[in-house]
Order: structure tokens, then C-alpha cells, then sequence
């Protein structure tokens, strides 16, 4: 069935109805720091007062309840599924309802569950809902951009020559989906080149700044007292996500 006809599509839009900004946190390639970037960023937003979502989509692979160090619960159930709150954010993973076992998921499949977990789960009213998107720029992306119209990308991207041109390929793509982006972020930056920043400028969408790579932050996963005193926290927390979409 095409996603236009599934009757579950309506449904998201009234289950999103009381939320203010979608932020998808992406890049296309993989192990650049996006779910550590899309999870502290929800507690950064928590912390300051904000109401906000976090939905880790990535189904092969969840971990935003590994950075935050959150048990996986079976989430309650009534006229739908409550997100848990933790620490401040109401959170919804596949790991809560997956276990220990993999989610291998391809194409409509992938985007059965996408739907099912939009449909069915209650945000009520939030500021931000962060999506930590899976690597890739296929189904899950493609199945956000279509289904979620107000959809905000934020970057991550990183100045190595293996991920760069990847970045460029996400740039390129939702410049020509016309997906907004609230702008590109360096993670893990070691050396001084300018090639992010380049990068953002050559696109025209906004260099976020460095976060730079930091070894204290494999210890402070799973630790949100640790996670507050972390470059990363400090660099998200100046993201200009909190208001209205610029
Ligand atoms: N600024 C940083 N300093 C040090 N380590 C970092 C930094 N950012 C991310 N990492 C580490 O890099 C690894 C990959 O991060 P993460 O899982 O967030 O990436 P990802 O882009 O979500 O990966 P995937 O594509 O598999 O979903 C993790 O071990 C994480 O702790
Ligand atoms: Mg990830």
C-alpha cells in the first residue's frame, strides 16, 4: 500500500498536532555522532525549561537509552502509547519495545513501523520533538520528509575526507527536497581545517560551530550528571532550536 493511502498517515498528523517543531537530527553517514548529538540535545532543552520529545528512529540500532542510561520498559498503553519521561523529555525507541533482539527492517517494513510508531504514539504538547535519525539517507529519511511536512533537518557533519563528501550528498538532497535546515554542525573536530564551515557556506545554510572530539565523553555516557559537564552539552545547548522555526 502507498504510504498517501494508509490511513495511518491522518492519524500522525493528529497525533503531531501539539507540536511545535520537528528537529531531525542527520548527516547521512554513519558513526558521526548523531545520536549523541540528537540525545543531549533533548536533555539540553529539558534542562532549560523547554517541553521536549526525543524519538530515536534508528531501528536497527537504537542508543539514545544507552546515552542517557534509561531502562528499556514496555511504555504504558491507553488510547495509544505514552512516551516515557525521562529526565524531562518524553522519549519513544523501538528498543523499549524490541528487547535485546535486532530490528532488521528494509523498505516497506521500515516504513510500516515508522508509520505505526507515529500513529500510535501520544506527545501531546511539546516545544521540540528531536528525531535521531538511523545513517543513511534512504526509507527512514525519505518516510520522515514525506510524512512530517514542518520537518527541520540539523547537520551533523565532520571535516575527514570519508564523511565530507557524504555531507555534501545530504546538503544536496534536501536542498533539492526542499527539507529546511537549521544548519550543519562539526562533531568530533580535530584538526583547524574550514571544511565544514566551507561546506554550510557553499550550501547557504548556517555553520552551527565545533564540537570538538572529546575523550571524556565515552565515560559520561549513560550519566546525565557527567553528560551536563561535557563540550558536547555546552556546544548543543547554543543550537538555535528552543524558539519558533527561523
Ligand atoms: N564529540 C565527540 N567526542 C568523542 N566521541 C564522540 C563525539 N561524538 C560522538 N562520539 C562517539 O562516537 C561514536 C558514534 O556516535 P553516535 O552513535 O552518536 O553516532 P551516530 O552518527 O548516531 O552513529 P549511527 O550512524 O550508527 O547511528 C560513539 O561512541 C560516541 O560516543
Ligand atoms: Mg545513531
Amino acid at each position: 500500500m502507498g504510504l498517501d493511502l494508509d490511513p495511518r498517515t491522518v492519524v500522525v498528523a493528529e497525533r503531531l498536532a501539539g507540536v511545535s517543531r520537528v528537529v531531525g537530527v542527520t548527516g547521512s553517514k554513519g558513526g558521526i555522532g548523531k545520536s549523541v548529538v540528537a540525545t543531549t540535545l533533548a536533555l539540553a532543552l529539558a534542562d532549560s525549561g523547554s517541553r521536549v520529545g526525543l524519538f530515536d528512529l534508528d531501528f536497527t540500532s537504537p542508543s539514545d537509552h544507552v546515552v542517557l542510561g534509561v531502562e528499556r520498559r514496555f511504555p504504558k498503553e491507553e488510547f495509544g502509547i505514552d512516551p516515557h519521561r525521562v529526565y524531562g523529555i518524553d522519549m519513544m525507541s523501538v528498543a523499549f519495545f524490541s528487547g535485546d533482539a535486532s530490528v532488521p527492517l528494509r523498505g516497506e517494513a521500515a516504513t510500516s513501523a515508522l508509520l505505526e510508531l507515529l500513529a500510535i504514539t501520544r506527545w501531546g504538547e511539546l516545544d521540540v520533538l528531536v528525531l535521531d535519525m538511523p545513517p543513511g539517507l534512504s526509507d527512514t529519511t525519505l518516510d520522515v520528509i514525506h510524512l512530517l511536512p514542518g520537518l527541520e533537518f540539523l547537520l551533523v557533519g565532520n571535516g575527514s575526507r570519508v564523511v565530507i563528501e557524504s555531507v555534501r550528498r545530504a546538503l544536496q538532497l534536501f536542498a533539492e527536497l526542499k527539507v529546511p535546515m537549521i544548519g550543519l554542525l562539526e562533531n568530533m573536530q580535530r584538526g583547524a581545517d574550514h571544511n565544514v564551515a566551507d561546506l554550510a557556506t557553499r550550501y547557504g545554510v548556517a555553520y552551527l560551530g565545533a564540537v570538538p572530539y572529546d575523550p571524556e565523553l565515552e565515560g559520561a555516557l549513560g550519566d546525565v550528571d557527567r553528560l551536563r559537564q561535557t563540550e558536547l552539552y555546552r556546544a548543543v545547548s547554543t543550537l538555535p532550536v528552543a524558539g519558533p522555526p527561523s
